[in-house]
């Protein structure tokens, strides 16, 4: 299993590219077996779990063509509605391919993804969506079988809470239904407007994407398209937070600054100077001394739980104490006890992190356990004095795109090992 070792010390200085989002990435990819024609997705990133995703769209019957971060998709039949355990339990995105395979053949059996570090993670309202759209779900044995012999039909839906995944499956559902569906209290995450945008190209008819209401009018087929994936948020995220903790001036490139606003505005209160440079550029100055500022995690456009554990890193070297409190997951903490092995004060109290700082971060061996989780270990390691070394980063490699890299780029002290 690759390691990363990390000298702390260096200030970043320098400008670090974005690539396209994952979570953008993985419902388009889904969204090619809506149509027995060819679609192409630019701006792709080369992460494991897009690999994961393509093997499962080739397994369901995808013909699919690489070049650099282009992916042709051609699904002209579907030669197996299944999502198998083996893939599913590696990523539980897996599940968007349900949507879709109901929409396209009338069945899918996806295994039901297990919990994961995180949390519990049901899907249970990607299920109770489609039986309002008229599929009957069967659970036997693991998996999830869904079957509309007859087709879905439109359907009024509310969301019971906000899902992003949810949303993003059964708005795929949804183009292809008889008639007209509402989605209320949908995701409004700009992924989700994102995999609309494609669907719409596609010849789908979508009002109300990146809205909490999306009003979905059925077709009867969809057809190619060719669309480039937004840029990566969470990626822009953690590189901004990387320039703030180690008293850096970083240019964070190719990002969509709209999309990291809640983050930008806890860093100016911290004493940053954030600004941006360009459309799609913005450059962050680390003050001498941060202050501690409060966060709670929300659904976009509050601050996005996928940048918490990122944000924990970065107050264990603010001025203070800030409260952090997480409001997505059941679960998201697990990065707190590897940042106080590096020295880090933080208690922990049900949903809210308390962290003192600033703490000297001293180097330590420590573990990666879910994705950004381990970015925070990253983070923590380019301010500790001494070497880290992360263990198990496959887990980051799960959604950041050669993130040594980049971060070597602007001078981060850190390399591979095998
Ligand atoms: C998406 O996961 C992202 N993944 C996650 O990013 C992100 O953390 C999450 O949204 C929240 O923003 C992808 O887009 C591939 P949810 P998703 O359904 O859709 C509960 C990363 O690091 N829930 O919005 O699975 C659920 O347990 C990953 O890139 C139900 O109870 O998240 C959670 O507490 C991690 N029943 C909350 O809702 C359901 O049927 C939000 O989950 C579905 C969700």
């Amino acid at each position: 299993m690759d390691k990363f070792v990390i000298k702390g010390g260096p200030r970043l200085q320098g400008e670090i590219p974005i690539g396209g989002s994952k979570n953008s990435a993985l419902p388009a990819l889904a969204a090619a077996l809506l149509t027995d024609e060819p679609v192409t997705l630019r701006r792709i990133p080369r992460v494991r779990d897009i690999r994961t995703m393509q093997r499962l769209l080739v397994d369901i019957g995808s013909h699919a063509e690489v070049d650099g971060e282009t992916i042709r998709l051609d699904t002209p039949r579907i030669v197996s509605s299944e999502a198998p355990y083996e893939l599913v339990k590696t990523m539980r995105a897996s599940s968007l391919v349900l949507g879709p395979l109901v929409a396209r053949t009338g069945r899918a059996r996806v295994s039901l993804p297990g919990g994961c570090a995180i949390g519990a993670r049901p899907i249970n309202l990607h299920l109770h969506g489609l039986e309002q759209l008229g599929a009957r779900i069967h659970q036997s044995h693991g998996y999830i079988e869904a079957e509309a012999p007859e087709g879905l039909r439109g359907a009024t839906i509310h969301f019971d809470r906000i899902t992003v995944t949810g949303t993003e499956d059964l708005v795929m559902a949804a183009v292809l239904a008889r008639g007209e569906t509402i989605l209320r209290n949908a995701a409004r995450e700009p992924e989700v407007a994102d995999l609309c945008a494609l669907l719409v190209k596609m010849g789908a008819q979508i009002e109300g994407a990146g809205t909490s209401t999306i009003h979905i009018r059925g077709v009867e087929k969809l057809h190619g398209a060719d669309h480039t994936i937004i840029a990566d948020r969470i990626e822009a995220g953690t590189f901004l937070i990387a320039g703030a903790i180690t008293g850096g001036d970083v240019t964070i490139a190719d990002c969509v600054p709209e999309h990291v606003g809640a983050l930008v505005a806890k860093l100016l209160q911290a004493g940053a100077e954030v600004t941006q440079t360009g459309a799609t550029s913005v450059q962050i100055c680390a003050p001498k001394r941060l202050r501690s500022v409060d966060v709670t995690t929300e659904e976009y456009p509050g601050f996005a739980t996928d940048l918490q554990a990122q944000y924990m890193a970065l107050m264990t070297q603010a001025q203070g104490i800030a409260i952090v409190v997480e409001t997505i997951f059941e679960n998201r903490f697990m990065h707190a006890q590897e940042l106080a092995r590096m020295g880090a004060n933080i208690r922990l109290e049900g949903r809210q992190a308390i962290v003192a700082g600033p703490s000297e971060l001293t180097g330590a061996g420590v573990i990666a356990s879910d994705l950004r989780a381990s970015a925070s270990l990253v983070l923590a390691a380019l301010a500790a004095r001494g070497e880290t070394v992360i263990d198990r980063v496959y887990h980051i490699d799960r959604g950041y795109e050669k993130i040594e890299a980049k971060l070597a780029r602007v001078g981060g002290q850190i390399r591979r090992v095998e």
